[in-house]
């Protein structure tokens, strides 16, 4: 049986679409069951719609409108995805930081991508946080990592997969934005390649 993949999105799911590419050339021996966004107007509803895979739109705004907690719109969400009976959610551009209310309701099979190195830059606007640690001297690479998220630490968990990447001095912030988008969808894949292995064996 393929495995079963939840994919969490907010924006435009180039590492969605590369999952789903990889799958559909038979290089993950898995299915997307759900894709879930908290923002409409993500491109990635588009192109998991385009690819036949059901998609859900969970917006946060009117839980606050209703003064409900955070952790009740994360416990809705957790009843979103469980209903798919996924084998492994994946982050993949997600900008909600997830609490226990979800977590502890898929214990260690959540999956995080994050592009900075483990312990650097964890939250938003990684990239140019690092490019901008670059220009003063402090870095001189940065990277990406794909890791489980077992609690409500942001960025932060055991660690499935990291690459490198370098900053030359020639980088502009679009460039190193454009390569560390690249090496994010051959290291994503390679972790959930790793995962259904595991799953396997
Ligand atoms: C990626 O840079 C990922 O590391 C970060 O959000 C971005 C999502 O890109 N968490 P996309 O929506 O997959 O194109």
């Amino acid at each position: 049986m393929p495995t079963r993949l939840a994919v969490l999105i907010s924006g435009n799911g180039s590492n969605l679409q590369a999952i789903i590419d990889a799958i559909r050339m038979r290089m993950l021996d898995a299915e997307i069951v759900v894709v879930v966004s908290n923002r409409k107007e993500a491109y990635g509803l588009q192109r998991a719609a385009k690819a036949g895979i059901p998609t859900r739109y969970h917006p946060l705004q009117p839980y606050r409108a209703a003064g409900q907690e955070r952790t009740d719109y994360d416990a809705a969400l957790a009843d979103i995805v469980a209903a798919y009976k996924p084998d492994w959610i994946v982050l993949a551009g997600w900008l909600h930081i997830l609490s226990d209310a979800f977590l502890q309701r898929f214990p260690y099979r959540v999956i995080n991508l994050h592009p900075a190195l483990p312990g650097q830059f964890p939250g938003i606007n990684a990239i140019q946080r690092a490019f901008e640690a670059y220009q003063a001297g402090k870095i001189k690479k940065t990277g990406i990592m794909v890791h489980l998220v077992p609690d409500e630490q942001v960025d932060s968990g055991p660690i499935l997969a990291t690459q490198e990447v370098l900053i030359y001095p020639s980088d502009t912030l679009e460039n190193l934005e454009k390569r560390i988008h690249q090496a994010e969808h051959q290291i994503l894949l390679a972790a959930i390649y790793r995962l259904i292995e595991g799953d396997e064996a």
